[in-house]
């Protein structure tokens, strides 16, 4: 079943979720549908956000509509909060969620971090996603150790009665040997299926693999 919004977590920072976020945006672009995305919080932004800033390019939507809150710090929100007082209004980003829903076909909400990244003192992103009731896509690395890292975060989410649409191992370059088997075995450990996208200069992924990622979220 096709879904109308998704969130790109991830089992941590720097994993690829921009990337995947915009390979999704770019496919389903091209496959006719009015794509929108959103950022509730970028944090470590000096002036433009960046990740806003590479995924607008593509929706065509202004920074101001896509990212919410913004703070300066690289940090956890709630981390930009105790240091800097940056206070992050649940009700409306809930609020905006529901506007950009109005407003486009599909819908792509980034994260910070991983999916237990703290958004205030108790509520994290695995809140967000039960509280707008949107499913999940796990972004992870692909090399040794993202069998700990990548379970734990899709055992949490099952704890949190999310829905799983699939985990992307990605950025694959060969070189780990960890690589052979670490997608087979974490598909042994779950019950959704597992993608492993390679290291991909130039930023798109080949039209094979996008629709292998566009069918993880049901188009
Ligand atoms: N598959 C990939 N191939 C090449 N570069 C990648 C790939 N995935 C991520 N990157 C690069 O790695 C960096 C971190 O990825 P990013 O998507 O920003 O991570 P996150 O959003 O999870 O913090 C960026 O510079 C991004 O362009
Ligand atoms: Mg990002």
């Amino acid at each position: 079943m096709a879904h109308r919004s998704v969130l790109i977590t991830g089992s941590g920072t720097g994993v690829g979720k921009t990337f995947i976020a915009y390979n999704i945006a770019y496919c389903l672009k091209n496959k006719g549908l009015k794509v929108g995305y959103f950022k509730p919080i970028e944090t470590g932004v000096e002036e433009i956000p960046q990740d806003g800033a590479t995924l607008c390019q593509l929706t065509g939507q202004s920074i101001d509509e896509a990212v919410a809150f913004t703070c300066k710090l690289p940090l956890a929100p709630y981390a930009c909060t105790i240091e800097e007082g940056t206070d992050f209004d649940i009700e409306f980003i809930k609020r905006r969620y529901k506007e950009l829903m109005e407003k486009y076909h599909f819908l792509i909400v980034e994260g910070a971090g991983g999916l237990a990244v703290p958004i205030q003192k108790g509520y994290d992103y695995a809140h967000l996603a039960k509280d707008l009731d949107i499913p999940i896509l796990i972004v992870s690395y692909p090399t040794l150790g993202t069998i700990h890292s990548t379970y734990t975060t899709y055992f949490y989410a099952r704890a949190m009665a999310l829905k799983v649409l699939g985990i992307v191992l990605n950025g694959t370059k060969g070189e780990d040997i960890s690589e052979r088997t670490n997608a087979r075995i974490i598909q042994e450990l779950t019950d959704v299926e597992v993608l492993q996208t390679p290291y991909q200069r130039g930023g798109v992924f080949s039209l094979e693999l996008l629709n292998r990622i566009c069918r993880l979220i049901g188009f």
